[in-house]
């Protein structure tokens, strides 16, 4: 009898080598060093003070991962890495990388561990405890990568979410937890009628008016400041929450759901992004990893369409319609009815 083919358990083996190669070389910021000119490896030790031989083996292996081009000794970017992995380009994805190296590697050492107890790795990785975006917002640099890594990606997903569905028939879109508020951005940037606020934590604020300043809609949104599960929700009749649900429990779900539900007039809807998991709860893989992720690093986890139908029907909403979008945020929007019907029965 022949052995199957042992590839996909060898690339499992490798395949958090290839990571956190990308990781290093990015937040040493050798891209954007290759940025301003093509260089050899003596050349970029020397600008980083690192080992020679080792920068050496670890531009090699950029360029074998294809973000890099080595040509006569000269290293350079590759376009994706020059667009993606460089801090100051307008798409990065540096502060995804960011988080993902300081924060979510480590965290995901302790996976094991997180499977045994059914929680986060927060306190065991750094000692943290208490409300779970301090941990997230533990020191002003930690919370400026993950701000970005969410914008970068939001940059990606937020023009496909928005135009998953037609909204043209909405006037006031409210983002709760909208980081730098690319999702709002997006949806006034595609409809014209709309206005829009962006809502989240106030220490989130001052990056969101940054981001909010740079749009051609800034005239339309404004950028609020508070809790939702404690302050009065700003006035909408489109609610929408970009990877929020999937960050909390089902009780603080239904609390944040039943806020929401209240404050939509008759006909209003709620807009949710989120990565929907096979109905069997098997792939897409980035859904899978996506849900042992939020198990590493909050209270929540990924769904299925039906499980959001489910949560969501049973916050009074009468209408749910989900769509993969082809980006990685699928987008579900549900919609109150004119008159409320009972909350469905379990
Ligand atoms: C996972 S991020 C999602 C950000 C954004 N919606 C996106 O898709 O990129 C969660 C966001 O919720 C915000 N947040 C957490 N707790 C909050 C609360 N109680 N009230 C308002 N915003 C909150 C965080 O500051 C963060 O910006």
């Amino acid at each position: 009898m022949t052995n199957p083919d042992p590839a996909p358990v060898l690339d499992l083996i490798h395949a958090f080598r290839r990571s956190k190669t990308m990781f290093a070389a990015a937040s040493m910021g050798i891209f954007d060093l290759l940025h301003e000119a093509p260089a050899d490896a003596a050349a970029i030790a020397a600008r980083l003070q690192t080992n020679g031989d080792a920068t050496g083996r670890l531009l090699d292996a950029c360029a074998a991962l294809g973000l890099l081009h080595k040509r006569a000794g000269l290293y350079e970017n590759d376009p994706v890495a020059d667009t993606y992995l460089r801090a100051a380009s307008p798409q990065t994805l540096y502060g995804y990388v960011r988080y993902s190296d300081a924060a979510l590697y480590p965290m995901w050492a302790h996976l094991d561990d997180a499977i045994r107890e059914g929680t986060h790795r927060w306190t065991q990785t750094f000692g943290l405890q208490g409300p779970l975006f301090n941990a997230f917002f533990r020191t002003d640099e930690a919370m400026r990568d993950f701000l970005r890594g969410m914008h970068g990606f939001g940059m990606l997903t937020s023009p496909k979410v928005v135009a998953a569905f037609d909204l043209s028939r909405f006037v006031r879109i409210v983002d709760l937890g909208s980081a730098t508020g690319h999702l709002v951005i997006a949806a006034c940037e595609r409809y014209p009628q709309l206005r829009g606020a962006i809502f989240d934590l106030p220490r989130v604020t001052p990056m969101a008016r940054e981001e909010v300043s740079r749009s051609e809609a800034r005239d339309r949104i404004e950028v609020l400041a508070g809790d939702f599960f404690e302050d009065e929700l700003p006035a909408a009749d489109l609610y929408s929450v970009g990877q929020i649900l999937h960050d909390w429990n089902e009780t603080q779900i239904d609390r944040l759901l039943a806020r929401i539900f209240e404050g939509l007039p008759p006909g209003g809807g709620l807009l949710v992004a989120e990565k929907l998991l096979a109905e069997d709860g098997v792939g897409p893989v980035p859904a899978n990893m996506q849900s042992l992720g939020m198990l590493i690093c909050t209270e929540g986890k990924e769904r299925s369409l039906s499980e959001y139908r489910r949560i969501l029907r049973r916050a009074g909403f009468a209408q749910v319609e989900g769509r993969r979008t082809g980006v990685p945020l699928d987008a579900i929007l549900a919609v109150k009815g004119l008159a409320t019907p009972p909350a469905e029965a379990e």
